[in-house]
């Protein structure tokens, strides 16, 4: 089939977020002016550059997220491991604002060493980053978040031999619909010339 997305797609449920997939899963730990503390799971997310290290990802809508980070100008980007999907899933419900989904997901937090922002204390890894560019997107409330990384926590059991080995905690991915994946097999590929 084809179709013009302004025309619509005719399915029970829109293809677009089972097109781009498997996709990495971004939950951002925020923290208020105020002290709030907030945490969210976002897939439209990744890494963008090398030097310096920076990710992005976007808001669908103005979500708590993006307001408090509006406020502080830093946010936390924590990995998702599958032993942690009930709780990354609980955090993503559409809580009041004062709600901290750290408490309401169970998720034990600890604070970030460069940013005043809370973090995953027990994640396989967690990004620390300052904000450096929120663009407005196509329609009518979308938002692209740019971070640069300030600081990298590396869970010490997912380190092996000097490499962060991610078959020491299996990383969540997103697919369409409700549909998930998670990293089992891993095979390596020589690059032409190396
Ligand atoms: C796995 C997963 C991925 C999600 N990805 C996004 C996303 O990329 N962008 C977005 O705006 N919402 C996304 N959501 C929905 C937000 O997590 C949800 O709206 C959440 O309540 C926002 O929280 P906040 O208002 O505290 O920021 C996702 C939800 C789940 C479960």
């Amino acid at each position: 089939m084809f179709y013009r997305p302004a025309d619509g797609h005719g399915l029970p449920h829109n293809p677009f977020n089972a097109i781009v997939t498997p996709r990495p899963i971004g939950w951002i730990s925020t923290r208020g002016a105020d002290g709030r503390d907030n945490l969210a799971p976002y897939s439209f997310f990744n890494a963008v550059a090398y030097v310096p290290p920076q990710v992005m990802f976007s808001s669908t809508a103005t979500k708590d997220s993006l307001s408090l980070l509006r406020e502080t100008g830093v946010f936390c980007v924590n990995v998702v491991e599958y032993a942690m999907r009930d709780q990354m899933n609980a955090s993503s419900g559409a809580f009041d604002r004062g709600v901290d989904e750290f408490e309401q997901a169970k998720v034990t937090k600890a604070d970030c060493e460069t940013i005043d922002c809370p973090r995953v204390a027990n994640a396989p890894a967690a990004l620390e980053c300052r904000v450096t560019q929120i663009l407005k997107l196509e329609g009518e409330d979308n938002h692209a978040i740019f971070g640069e990384v300030t600081g990298v926590h590396l869970r010490d059991d997912c380190l092996k031999d000097g490499v962060f080995d991610v078959t020491r905690f299996q990383p969540l991915a997103r697919l369409g619909y409700r549909d998930y994946s998670v990293v089992r097999d891993v095979f390596s590929l020589n690059r032409p010339g190396e």
